[in-house]
């Protein structure tokens, strides 16, 4: 906690470390309350700076110094300067040993970050500056050293002992402690060190590399969940494959550890060698385990994995270059995944995810650019921003070199830097040089924030059977930077005959048609694409893929839609296709309702489309799920410059109905036809299968008989897997009117009260029920013996899945407003970094309609009065800007 203004850091104040580290050696002597760390520096003066002596200055926070020593020589408190955050040694020889002994407290440790414990289990989680939080150090990821780490504790308490790298020693002492030492070859910064020790049974497993090496695969759970990890260990295998196969690059020590814990602040976290997991991202059985549960396992083991090369191999310069590990290995386990399952369903739902919380993040007041220049504290900055749309840009560069290319780009990146801290810039040069193109104005995707505007106005000339689009980008104001260059934007694009089949295209520009599918490249603020040899009016289906993070306007007629939605020979744009026809309608809803306007319903062309959807037996399923799926409340509200939140769901649900009466019989049909029990499956058709059938089922639950309430607690109780058991659950309760739902809420309770993950979901089900109702429910979950703020997966559960209600979040009175925010204060005294993530609502309060803004507004202002963790006062302060 912080009185005086937290101080910002600047990209350009970067300087080299003044000293570099040799070796590290760790001795940890735990105990839950009182661990003992002893450290050996080797250090050495940067040769940088040509000998002239500068002060060694170590980071440290929340430690208690007990001794320290120089080359031998124990230091008195003259001859070194301690403060919160900082060790200094004024004037140390240009090369010195240092040895530092300090003492810490897991057990009392809630912000999670450092040394801490879970259930009993000791773990760490050091990214980005958690490592200062254990001993001293020069804790910045430009530092790379090998590590060397002896753990010693009870064995009672800790079996395990676990460290990166290999295990080159163990035994037990006289006294009945026992021992373990590790030792990691491959220097890396502190970021990526790791120490986990407790009570934990290992599952093993081994994979043969490319070159036939054999790695050893562990990953370590608590007893009781020793069940749930046969997929995590299948998915490490895929990844491990997939990286061999289509990156040629392969695993580089001889045991690959993951280690599952209750307690982590977010997803997991790639340590050299010793990966801490989020449980969550770990244990599944069908029991247990959504659909998307499995899903979200298979892609994060997947991205932890691939940080081995994009991160760890090669690491960040400094946290500003945060996107060159983050961007890059999420479009990679994004690639993965899309070679795991539906390609094309798994490119909609990464879209989707990007415009519902990047979108909105690059058009609100903590928009920052993909290499940001400024950051008051770096936890705040792992944003959507960094991931996804640092993925986006990645992904962009793919198509504009192609993937052979682009391939040969990033293992020159990786070869070029191998053992180095990097930059963003090393990262686009290699592209530049292996693609042999020009990425020069691409670069500004990395300095400039906020999501560009595109705007294209076709114009189709029978006489010289010319098809012309005339092609505009501007790029909206973000916080400090009110104008914006143009754009390197990639525009894969198609067009359609009347017959729906692709027209081969041919630029004025080109001798011959050649292809179905073009990359233009637009790269000024204005730009024409003619076309010649079109011999009828096409339509036209441009950014396909969504082959550059924009949004786009066209003046779309909706008929030429709803062909696109039917014929698009990308999958994606048809059901881009899809979406902004459901958009135009709700938004068309909306304004009428909003002006007091009878209602016009919706238009015939929309209705009659979604049906076809619904009755395709030939899509894939999974698509169709998405394709009949309306566009979600947030991305509404994006789209308008006022929001009632209330109104837009008072408008879905209008709309979700009037398809639900003309098409009910459908609905039945489909889901019938699907909702066949069996093995349960992770292949996409099965998923798919299930995805359609939940889709029919909470349609159709819209308007429950007594006939179909009963067939949905069937559907419950008979549920063979998690995803069938919770997709009714989530249907009953909004049921309010029937006994089922309090029935099933407490069945649910009794079954799973054991199992953290599921009364988790338990938590976040009743939290995103839609009836009004619901507000008061929270507030007695809060109530709750199982309710805590200090699990984060728990406080999310419960708090994450209210405010993502919107209308029950922002309900008229404020009192959402005032719930959340008394919440936060409390979690942020124990855990800033969720405290600060999960304020992230309260930031919206600009484009709220004026009542809603003010009373927002108010509670906002009322925190900044306070004395705040410096994570959450730079939300709560760059929001009141
Ligand atoms: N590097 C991790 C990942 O993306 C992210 C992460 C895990 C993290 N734990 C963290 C970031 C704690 C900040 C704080 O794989
Ligand atoms: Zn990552």
């Amino acid at each position: 906690m912080t009185t005086q203004s937290p101080q910002t850091k600047y990209l350009k104040d970067y300087l080299t470390p003044a000293y570099l580290v040799d070796q590290v050696e760790l001795d940890f002597y735990l105990s839950p309350t009182a661990t003992q760390v002893a450290s050996t520096l080797a250090l050495r003066l940067n040769p940088d700076r040509n000998g002239v002596i500068e002060p060694l200055v170590l980071d440290g926070e929340h430690l208690q110094l007990v001794a320290v020593e120089v080359d031998g020589v124990s230091l008195e408190p003259a001859d070194y300067q301690c403060d919160d955050v900082s060790l200094t040694i004024p004037a140390p020889p240009a090369q010195l040993t240092v040895h530092i002994i300090t003492r810490i407290d897991p057990l009392n440790n809630t912000a999670l970050e450092g040394l801490y414990q879970s259930n009993g289990i000791f773990c760490t989680q050091c990214e980005p500056e958690g490592f200062r939080k254990i001993t001293y150090y020069p804790d910045r990821p430009d530092v790379l050293a090998p590590f060397r780490v002896r753990i010693e504790g009870e064995p009672a308490d800790c079996p395990v002992l676990l460290s990166n790298g290999n295990l080159v020693d163990q035994g037990v002492l006289d006294d009945g402690r026992h021992f373990a030492c590790w030792e990691d070859p491959f220097p890396k910064p502190s970021y990526l060190f790791a120490l986990v020790a407790g009570n934990l049974v290992c599952l093993e497993d081994h994979f043969i590399t490319l070159s036939e090496r054999r790695v050893l695969l562990q990953i370590f759970v608590e007893e009781r969940n020793r069940n749930d990890c046969d997929f995590a260990m299948e998915s490490l295998k895929k990844a491990m494959k997939w990286e061999e196969q289509v990156y040629g690059l392969e695993y580089d020590l001889d045991r690959y550890m993951i280690v599952a814990v209750d307690d982590f602040n977010m997803g997991a976290m790639e340590n050299k060698g010793l990966n801490v997991f989020n449980s969550k991202y770990v244990l599944a059985r069908p029991e247990t385990a959504t659909d998307n549960d499995y899903l979200g396992i298979e892609a994060v083991i997947a991205h932890e994995y691939f940080h081995n090369w994009t991160g760890n191999r090669v690491t960040c310069r400094d946290w500003f270059q945060l996107s060159l590990k983050e961007g890059l290995t999420v479009l990679r386990d994004q690639q993965f995944s899309a070679d795991m399952q539906s390609a094309a369903v798994k490119r909609i739902d990464d879209v989707a995810l990007l415009r519902q919380y990047q979108f909105p993040e690059d058009a609100g007041p903590m928009a920052h650019p993909v290499r940001p220049e400024s950051y008051v504290e770096i936890n705040n900055f792992y944003t959507t921003t960094i991931y996804n749309k640092g993925a986006e840009v990645i992904r962009m560069l793919e198509t504009l070199l192609g993937r052979e290319r682009f391939v040969e780009g990033v293992r020159l990146y990786l070869k070029r830097h191998d053992g180095q801290a990097a930059t963003c810039e090393d990262f686009v040069a290699a592209l530049e040089q292996a693609g042999e193109v020009d990425l020069t104005r691409f670069r500004r995707w990395y300095t400039q924030a906020g999501t560009p505007e595109v705007q294209v106005v076709c114009h189709y000339d029978c006489a010289t059977q010319t098809f012309t689009l005339d092609c505009q980008q501007s790029c909206p104001a973000t916080p400090g930077q009110p104008d914006k260059e143009p754009f390197h934007l990639p525009l894969v694009m198609g067009l359609l005959g009347h017959d729906g089949t692709d027209l081969a295209l041919q630029l004025a520009s080109d001798e011959a048609p050649g292809g179905t599918s073009r990359v233009l490249e637009l790269t000024q603020s204005r730009q024409q694409f003619s076309f010649v040899g079109v011999q009828e009016q096409p339509v036209l289906s441009l950014l396909r893929g969504f082959s550059a993070p924009v949004r786009l306007t066209m003046e779309d007629r909706p008929e030429d839609l709803a062909f696109r939605m039917a014929y698009d020979s990308d999958p994606f744009n048809r059901w881009e296709a899809g979406q902004q026809l459901s958009v135009a309608e709700l938004l068309q809803l909306y304004r009428q309702q909003l002006e007091g306007q009878l209602s016009t319903g919706l238009s015939q062309v929309f209705v009659d489309a979604w049906g076809v959807v619904l009755t395709d037996n030939e899509a894939d399923e999974s698509l169709l799920a998405r394709m009949l799926q309306l566009p979600s409340e947030q991305y509404l509200a994006d789209q308008l410059d006022e929001v009632d939140p209330q109104r837009i769901r008072a408008v879905r649900e209008q709309a979700l109905r009037h398809l639900l009466s003309v098409h009910r019989e459908k609905l039945l049909q489909c889901y019938d036809r699907y909702s066949s029990a069996g093995e349960y499956s992770l292949n996409p058709v099965a998923v798919g299968r299930r995805r359609l059938v939940h889709g029919c089922l909470s349609l159709l639950m819209l308007e429950p008989d007594e006939l179909l309430q009963d067939r949905c607690l069937r559907h419950y109780q008979q549920a063979g897997n998690m995803t069938d058991r919770l997709a009714a659950f989530a249907a009953l309760v909004d049921c309010r009117q029937s006994p089922l739902r309090d029935q099933v809420k407490e069945d649910f309770y009794r079954q799973w009260k054991h199992y953290p993950l599921l009364l988790d979901k338990w938590f976040s089900t009743l939290a995103s029920g839609r009836h009004e109702n619901t507000f008061f429910e929270i507030e007695r979950l809060l109530l709750h013996p199982d309710f805590t703020l200090s699990n984060p997966n728990r406080a999310r559960s419960l708090l994450g899945a209210f405010a993502q209600n919107l209308a029950v979040f922002h309900r008229q009175d404020g009192n959402g407003y005032r719930l959340l925010t008394e919440q936060i204060r409390r979690l942020d005294k124990r855990n800033p970094q969720v405290a600060a993530r999960m304020a992230t609502p309260l930031t919206r309060w600009k484009r709220l309609e004026p009542q809603r803004r003010a009373l927002l507004r108010e509670e906002l202002v009322a925190l900044q009065q306070e004395n705040l963790s410096r994570d959450l006062y730079e939300i709560v302060n760059k929001s009141l800007v």
